[in-house]
């Protein structure tokens, strides 16, 4: 198989998303990693004029099956490094702590606060050297920024990643706001750390779904996790993908 340069991770509503208009590329397909299977993987290409990019759902296919706590996010990163990705953009569901943010918002985090106790973070692999340096890759970052239409109220996110499955506390989330979070997940930790050892470009596109616990402060409970969701992340990545690949050459 050719080189894929890019991966794109869905989150939210992923699972339910029909892929029909990306123009699927043959069938899905599994990666066996040493570290487990990877989730199935569907090429696209939506436009001719581009390379392949590759897809997969994080949290299965039909219904969320795996929420982020029990992922085998090694798995999918190893996978990833297998298919010769150079980037992965991924994105997710994230619940707003910073009173700017409204359910619909779209966010690109800039930094990362891992709350997470018990996943493991590294491949513990003797030739690959331990996440350091920023959490997302500026470059890619970039590309997903450049692929907004509207930029948001708060343009250096700091997302704070728990460990779920269970929702935070009201008093959990008032301290990730005095550290300064300002948008809270489950995902990103240890997704994100993994790719840069495995030294892969990777950013994130956050949709704020709701309000974190205790922060919708006198607005209506909102909540978004439905297909919305995956239909607005998708093509700002696949946007990002191309605008990523033409820009640079592959190191
Ligand atoms: N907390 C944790 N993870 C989330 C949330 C939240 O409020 N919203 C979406 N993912």
């Amino acid at each position: 198989m050719e080189s894929i340069s890019t991966l794109i991770i869905g989150g939210t509503a992923a699972y339910r998303l029909d892929l029909a208009p990306w123009r699927p590329v043959g069938a899905p397909f599994i990666l066996r990693t040493p570290y487990g299977d990877s989730p199935p993987i569907t090429l696209l290409q939506p436009e001719d004029a581009h390379p392949p990019v590759a897809f997969c759902s994080r949290h299965g296919h039909g219904a969320l099956k795996r929420s982020a706590a029990f992922l085998n996010h090694r798995a999918i990163i190893w996978g990833a490094k297998m298919l010769g990705a150079e980037s992965i953009f991924s994105w997710n569901g994230v619940g707003a702590i910073d009173e700017r943010l409204q359910v619909g918002d779209l966010v690109v985090p800039v930094d990362l606060i891992d709350f997470t106790r018990t996943r493991v973070t590294t491949f513990g692999h003797p030739d690959l050297r331990p996440a350091s340096g920023p959490a997302f890759h500026p470059d890619a970052r970039s590309a997903i920024l450049a692929s907004l239409s509207n930029p948001n109220p708060v343009s250096n996110p700091i997302y704070v990643c728990t460990e779920g499955p269970r929702l935070e506390t009201e008093a959990e989330i008032a301290l990730y706001h005095q550290a300064g979070a300002h948008i809270v997940g489950m995902t990103l930790s240890p997704e994100a750390f993994l790719a840069q050892e495995a030294g892969i470009r990777y950013a994130s596109l956050g949709y704020v779904t709701n309000y974190a616990t205790g922060r919708a402060l006198g607005r209506p409970p909102r909540r978004e996790f439905g297909p919305v969701v995956a239909r607005t992340c998708l093509p700002i990545l696949l946007r990002a993908a191309a605008t990523l690949v033409s820009a640079m050459p592959l190191p």
